[in-house]
């Protein structure tokens, strides 16, 4: 059967762009297609300059909003990072066979460490390590596939070619994993700035939908969405970054293409109006879960413990495996 790994790193309230990117696809169809891991991957959530108590929220959080997105625990493995070692003794393995090149070649880091330097912080060793951590999410657990948003595909690559050449080097140990993305909304743009993404640690509050945002927050940051000049609406990532992204994202929420879609409306104002519905009704549900999951902190966190125990038993004969392939004795 095809086992599926994805995360959810715990560094911001879960966006839109977390929900349609991946959340969203891992509930409606990874979780009933295969044996699937959903992993909230708080380890990562200390690459950058943190707060211990705003982690433990966020964790707690972010679980509780897989699953009322519709993870069941009774279908796939649901836990969090920290609570499974095998994640840790794995990465320092993966690191051995990464290059510093390589890390240092990826997009994230190039991007997130002069920021840090900006904010005054220094730039934590993990922030360029990191990849070998997420490498060994998706090895240690023999995935396939790995359901993520268009912005992870270079991560997923560097990991292929980490058990590639772990696999050369030391003995078949590792499944080589591919990435898989959604067919539209694979990368969901800030609203206010329609040329980057809409990530959950950005500072741009007004052109981030955040998953628990209010039905009229939802609607007046939908409605105040930056639009490109030109009046026509066209589906053109390139010439029309902001149009585009509306069109994206209604086109997730309500199914059909962003190009026949646009076909449908002759204003931006009317095209903003049905964006900002189909998002509202999009979240109704999870908000709803969510509320009542919050009043059963005991149940999530049995799903975790229980989830935690069934993931440590999957990863640790790989991960054994792979300390005695690279030439460490047993204990
Ligand atoms: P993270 O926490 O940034 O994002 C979680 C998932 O949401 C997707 N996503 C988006 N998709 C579309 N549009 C957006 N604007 C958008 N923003 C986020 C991401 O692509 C991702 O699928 N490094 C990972 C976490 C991770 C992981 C792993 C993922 C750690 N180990 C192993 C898969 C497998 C990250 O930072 O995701």
């Amino acid at each position: 059967m095809t086992r599926v790994f994805s995360g959810v790193k715990p560094t911001g309230h879960l966006t839109l762009g977390n929900y349609l990117g991946a959340l969203r696809r891992w509930a409606e169809v990874d979780q009933h297609r295969a044996d699937a891991l959903f992993c909230v991957v708080d380890l990562h959530a200390l690459t950058v300059d943190h707060d211990p108590a705003r982690v433990r929220r966020l964790s707690r959080q972010a679980a509780t909003l897989l699953l009322a997105s519709g993870i069941d625990p009774e279908r796939c493995t649901v836990f969090l990072q920290s609570h499974v070692d095998e994640h840790t003794r794995l990465s320092y393995l993966l690191e051995c066979v990464a290059t510093d090149g390589e890390m240092r070649r990826m997009i994230q880091y190039k991007e997130k460490a002069p920021r840090e330097r900006e904010r005054g912080t220094s730039v934590r060793l993990s922030l360029l390590t990191y990849p070998a951590l997420m490498a060994a999410d998706i090895l240690a657990y023999g995935a396939h596939e790995v359901p993520v948003g268009e912005d992870q595909t270079q991560h997923v690559e560097l990991t292929r070619d980490l058990a590639v050449r772990f696999n050369q080097r030391y003995g078949h140990t590792f499944v080589v994993p591919k990435a898989t993305h959604p067919k539209v909304a694979t990368r969901v743009m800030n609203l206010q700035d329609p040329t980057s993404k809409m990530g959950k640690s950005d500072d741009s509050g007004p052109g981030i939908v955040y998953l628990l945002d209010e039905p009229d927050v939802v609607r007046r940051k939908i409605m105040r969405a930056v639009t490109d000049s030109g009046l026509d609406v066209v589906h053109d990532r390139e010439e029309r970054p902001g149009i585009s992204n509306l069109l994206e994202i209604l086109a997730a929420c309500v199914g059909g293409n962003p190009e026949d879609l646009s076909g449908a409306y002759q204003s931006y104002g009317a095209l903003k109006k049905d964006t900002a519905e189909a998002v509202v009704e999009l979240l109704r549900p999870v908000q709803e879960r969510h509320r009542e999951l919050c009043a059963d902190p005991g149940y999530v966190e049995q799903v975790l413990r229980t989830g935690a125990h069934k993931a440590r038993e999957m990863a640790r004969p790989t991960v054994d495996t792979a300390y005695r392939a690279i030439g460490l004795l047993p204990a």
